[in-house]
């Protein structure tokens, strides 16, 4: 089953691959109005020019999630043998480390799959419909004089109507959905549904929603900066994040089973039992179940805390809010 999965993979990498770098598939090649003033945006030069180049865009993308998982991965190990304990010492390193792995090379490599995907959507449907970019009409160069466009309505299907430079031309065809808008939006849900699903973060109640808008600003930003710079409509730019987060959702919470664990011997991320009865007396703002607080609380209390384990727990956590 390992090896059938490498195969769907090289499948899809070597696919987007060729949508990426290659002409395999030839741009659907669309007319257009005369001096149509929605395509008529200047120029706004290379890609690396933007304030959002693609160097940027690719490395967030995929540096944002891989430290997310590693870190949350990483804590939910080193915090789990604390809350169970017994376990521990029954199946000592057996059962402990290679899940740890187990879970970072799953949800690493779903989440690189989806990123293949997400590219081969994108650039599937740029070469399917052929939308061109704001600044088409600026790259293109037509020449209306020899075309004879006279009125604004005329529509033209002529196939060599444009005299710019041809490799331009055929990127300025490329536009719907935006491939940045998607990667970037498909990068954001992916890691914002890993934070708000598995990390247990007890310390503050704003810090998973913090760092999830802080990822969804920014996948936005990028949005904006594509139609800012004339680089793409906004409906490119929409259709993009739908794309994205749709593949996304669909990953999360289809194939990967909302990142929890699919062996029954090993539950899902236990909820800690005894922790939540620590926080009234470490002053924590949070909510806790109202089953435990009971007389009985205040007699334990004070024995639990003494021991140590839990308090490093704490600790442990509180490190990761920080980071
Ligand atoms: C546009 O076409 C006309 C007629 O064919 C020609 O005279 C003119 O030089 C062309 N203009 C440019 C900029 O190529």
């Amino acid at each position: 089953m390992f090896y059938f999965q490498l195969v769907i993979m090289a499948g899809t990498v070597l696919l987007a691959y060729y949508f990426e770098y290659t002409d395999t598939f030839p741009v659907h090649v669309q007319g257009f109005f005369c001096f149509d003033k929605a395509f008529s945006k200047p120029h706004p030069g290379p890609e690396d020019d933007s304030k959002a180049p693609p160097v940027l865009v690719y490395s967030l993308v995929t540096a944002i999630p891989t430290v997310t998982i590693l870190l949350g991965e990483l804590a939910s190990f080193l915090t789990k043998p604390e809350a169970t304990q017994e376990k521990t010492i029954v199946t000592a390193d057996c059962c402990y480390f290679n899940p740890l792995l187990r879970r970072i090379v799953r949800f690493l490599g779903v989440y690189s799959f989806g990123l293949f995907t997400t590219t081969i959507f994108a650039n599937a449907g740029q070469v399917v419909t052929g939308n061109q970019t704001p600044h088409f009409l600026s790259t293109c160069r037509p020449n209306y004089t020899a075309l004879g466009c006279h009125s604004p309505l005329q529509y033209i299907t002529e196939q060599r109507a444009c005299t710019g430079n041809p490799y331009l031309i055929t990127s300025a065809r490329k536009s719907f959905p935006s491939k940045d808008a998607a990667l970037s939006m498909y990068s954001a849900v992916y890691t914002v549904m890993y934070i708000t699903l598995v990390w247990r973060t007890k310390g503050t109640r704003l810090t998973k929603p913090t760092l999830c808008l802080t990822f969804l600003s920014l996948a936005v930003l990028v949005g904006i900066m594509r139609v800012a710079e004339y680089r793409n409509h906004w409906s490119d730019v929409l259709a993009g994040y739908l794309t994205g987060g749709a593949i996304a959702a669909f990953l999360v919470t289809c194939v990967i089973n909302n990142f929890q664990q699919t062996q029954p011997q090993l539950p899902p991320l236990p909820p800690p039992v005894h922790p939540p009865r620590l926080e009234p007396s470490l002053n924590m703002p949070m909510v806790t179940m109202p089953c435990v607080e009971s007389p009985l609380e205040k007699l334990s209390g004070p024995q639990v805390r003494v021991t140590g384990g839990y308090i490093g727990h704490q600790e442990g956590v509180g490190n990761l809010n920080k980071s």
